[in-house]
């Protein structure tokens, strides 16, 4: 086989684009349905198939599940036009591929705000093959790096964040996922005095938006899906965000599961770096319901409009994208 053309992020960022768009509409089609499996069935089967058209060699690193888990986006998958077509499959990129097709089933399913569908693609290896566990972390912005220690009392991070915030403790806002494992995460923060942002799904596009000004996230901190925090490592990549985690497995399984993959040292503490190495990174993400950083799918008689953050590391571009789908109706008119 000829040899693989290297990956340009410029090339492939408006290819990326368009599968996030496509899993969005799929998915807000359904929004408030209050069926999970039927949002994210449809998300992954319309990203599965504008995967196809792009010009790459593609293998999915995080994705639906393993190959028996997932009939389709599973980890291990071939996905692009070099391996539907098989003629000049050689002169496409290899890429490495994470997906969560629908990041926040039931925000979908509920029509809560936040829900998005992403991907990230890197060079082969630069996207970490995680295990499907669970991840402690801190997320912060670009101020705080360095000032924090995964370890230490809740306190002394929240004094850390705002001594390099120059704001009070109080001023600060926290996301954690409303789970039962973060009471004691929860009471630590509210007796430091920081403000809590409670979420029932979604710290993937918390995790974004601590690393962005103004969007009043500061932290987000607690134990979420694994599979996210490496696609919220490629994003903070892209906007120079932190984080420090460390995988929390849920059972016996999660061990044995970890030691396969060659996890041999299980309290190892990751940065963003170790999470997404890579030095050629696409990151993208389209709102599928509206929320901190996007706007969700609108719909009308003649098309839909979607709201996306497409982002590359080398090329350093941060690009919010809004995009009107006509339908192919000739009498349409495009709104501003
Ligand atoms: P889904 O999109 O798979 O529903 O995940 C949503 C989510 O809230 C993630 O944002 C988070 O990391 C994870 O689930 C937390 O897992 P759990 O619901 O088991 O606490």
């Amino acid at each position: 086989m000829p040899e693989a053309k290297p990956f340009a992020e410029k090339a492939l960022a408006l290819e990326f684009l368009r599968v996030v768009e496509a899993a969005a509409i799929a998915a807000a089609r359904t929004m408030g349905k209050g069926d999970p499996t039927l949002s994210d069935g449809v998300a992954v089967e319309a990203m599965r198939v504008v995967l196809d058209t792009i010009p790459i060699r593609g293998t999915v690193v995080i994705g639906e599940g393993e190959r028996d888990e997932a009939p389709m986006l599973y980890i291990g998958e071939r996905v692009g036009l070099g391996y539907s077509h098989s003629g000049d499959a050689g002169e496409y990129p290899e890429v490495d591929i994470a997906v969560d097709p629908l990041e926040g089933t039931n925000l979908c399913a509920t029509g809560a705000p936040n829900a998005i569908a992403v991907l990230a693609a890197a060079e082969q290896g630069g996207l970490l093959f995680a295990p499907d566990t669970y991840m402690e972390k801190i997320i912060v912005g670009p101020e705080c790096d360095g000032q924090l220690d995964l370890d230490a009392p809740v306190a002394d991070n929240l004094n850390a964040m705002a001594r390099a915030l120059d704001r009070h403790i109080e001023d600060l806002v926290v996301v954690v996922l409303d789970r039962p494992r973060h009471e004691q995460l929860i009471a630590d923060i509210r007796r430091a005095g920081a403000r809590i942002k409670l979420i029932g799904d979604g710290d993937l596009s918390a995790g974004i938006s601590a690393a962005i000004a103004g969007t009043n996230v500061h932290a987000v901190m607690g134990i979420g899906g694994a599979p996210e925090e490496v696609l919220t490592a490629a994003a903070l990549r892209c906007v120079n965000g932190h984080m420090l985690a460390r995988l929390k497995p849920r059972h016996e399984r999660d061990v044995e599961r970890m030691e396969r993959m060659g996890i041999g040292d299980v309290r190892r503490i990751y940065t963003e770096n170790d999470l997404a190495p890579g030095q050629n990174l696409v990151f993208a993400a389209c709102g599928v319901t509206s929320g901190t950083l996007l706007d969700g799918v609108r719909f009308w008689g003649g098309g839909k409009r979607t709201h996306s953050l497409v982002m590359t590391y080398q090329w350093r571009h941060i690009r919010f994208i809004d995009t009107v789908h006509l339908d192919g109706d000739p009498d349409t008119r495009v709104r501003l």
